[in-house]
């Protein structure tokens, strides 16, 4: 699908603190990376420098011809002490947003992006029931701090994600093994997330607050098997709506971050409470194997409807060390945005993840991720070629392919089909 994109629409890139900055010594995160229980591939380290680097980097995005840019501040470096704020850290998110605001870009600010004081984690974090309180504590003191600077908020980065990484299935901090305790973070969240949108209406009334949130396109490896239908279905129930319905009311837009589909098969011997395997993928895989499939974007956008809610894509991008994908990615997902929009869906963004090569969490630094591709060695900065692709959507606000045709004879390696 071509076609013009609304007026006013937002282009962006998304990134996360922890997997860029570097030297995120007060958060869970790095005591976790740097203690003998540590089962990741790699330290964050001083990761893209990004904290230094920030001018250089959203440079970058606006000599893409970007106009939004998503990024997330750490609450380990605001509070590195249960009540103590740090008066560098708050003076830094400001330099860093009065910067964006010089280079015109609109800001949507995450306050919780997977990772949390090192305090918090040691009182038991996401499970406590008093992580509500500190979590609203200290929205409230941003929102004081920050409020004129920020477009828009996204409390909580896909809770869901969280829960079952760091709660289930023991990859991250605190490495939790059991299903009920994820669904209590998962519920505290979400109890935060409504804490917080109170606050951020009360302190910042200039913003606009909204949820990123994990989208997966689960479908049964046998269409014809309803046990795999059944499992696709409670699967999308429990991954995709549960937390949006316990928001509702308490959401201005809906971010959606979507990244691939899952084909799952029923299975009695893996047991509960997942019940399934994964199945092999269909379509072409990105370089950790997630299948690249665009028509689940327009399905997921379209499964909001029954929100009424503007919807921002807060994610989207894939792992392409060679850039050999990235441009038919992202020219491919754009098109199912247009074709959700003229189907009445009010999508007003698309961010990519993510501006810059980065710390992926427990895979490390080998995937990567970037409009910007980091070596770092050197920290120096290279554009990928794909990136222009989203910078001539983005400066003609529109998927022209002619433009396109002529962006990849000038050396992307396959024209669009
Ligand atoms: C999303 C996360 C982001 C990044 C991408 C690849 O789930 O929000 O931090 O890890 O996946």
């Amino acid at each position: 699908m071509k076609g013009a994109f609304p007026p006013g629409f937002l282009w962006g890139s998304a990134i996360s603190a922890h997997q860029v900055e570097g030297h995120n010594v007060h958060s869970d995160w790095w005591a976790w990376e740097n203690s003998a229980a540590f089962t990741g591939r790699d330290r964050s380290g001083e990761a893209a420098r990004h904290w230094e680097l920030y001018e250089t980097d959203f440079r970058l995005a606006h000599e893409l011809g970007l106009n939004a840019q998503r990024l997330s501040l750490e609450w380990a470096r605001i509070e590195p002490q249960p009540g103590r704020w740090s008066e560098e850290a708050m003076a830094h998110y400001r330099a860093v947003l009065d910067f964006l605001r010089r280079l015109g870009l609109r800001v949507f600010v995450t306050l919780h992006h997977f990772t949390n004081p090192r305090w918090v984690a040691e009182r038991g974090g996401w499970l406590n029931p008093a992580v509500v309180e500190w979590f609203r504590r200290y929205v409230a003191r941003v929102a004081a701090e920050l409020a004129d600077r920020v477009d828009f908020w996204n409390p909580i980065n896909e809770a869901t994600v969280y829960a079952t990484y760091a709660h289930m299935q023991g990859l991250w901090p605190p490495q939790g093994r059991s299903f009920w305790g994820g669904w209590r973070v998962l519920k505290h969240m979400a109890k935060a997330h409504r804490a917080a949108y109170r606050v951020l209406h009360q302190a910042a009334p200039r913003g606009l607050v909204g949820t990123a949130h994990h989208l997966v396109a689960f479908a049964p490896v046998r269409p014809r098997s309803r046990l795999d239908r059944a499992l696709a279905a409670v699967l999308g129930r429990l991954n995709n709506d549960w937390f949006l319905d316990a928001v509702r009311g308490f959401a201005d837009f809906i971010g959606v971050n979507y990244y691939h589909r899952r084909r799952v098969r029923f299975s009695a011997r893996a047991g509960p409470p997942y019940m399934g395997e994964a199945g092999a993928h269909e379509g072409p895989t990105n370089d950790l194997g997630w299948e690249i499939y665009p028509r689940g974007l327009y399905q997921q956008l379209l499964s909001l409807r029954r929100f009424a809610l503007p919807v921002y894509v807060t994610e989207n991008g894939l792992a392409d060390a060679a850039d050999r994908q990235r441009a038919d990615f992202i020219r491919a997902h754009l098109a199912e945005v247009l074709r959700a929009i003229a189907e009445g869906m009010d999508v007003r963004g698309y961010f990519h993840w993510s501006l810059i090569d980065n710390y992926e969490w427990h895979l490390g630094f080998t995937p990567r991720f970037g409009l910007v591709a980091v070596d770092y060695t050197t920290q120096e900065r290279r554009v990928r070629p794909s990136a222009q692709v989203l910078a001539a959507v983005a400066r003609a606000n529109a998927l022209r392919e002619e433009l396109l045709t002529a962006l990849w004879r000038g050396g992307s390696p396959r024209p669009p089909a």
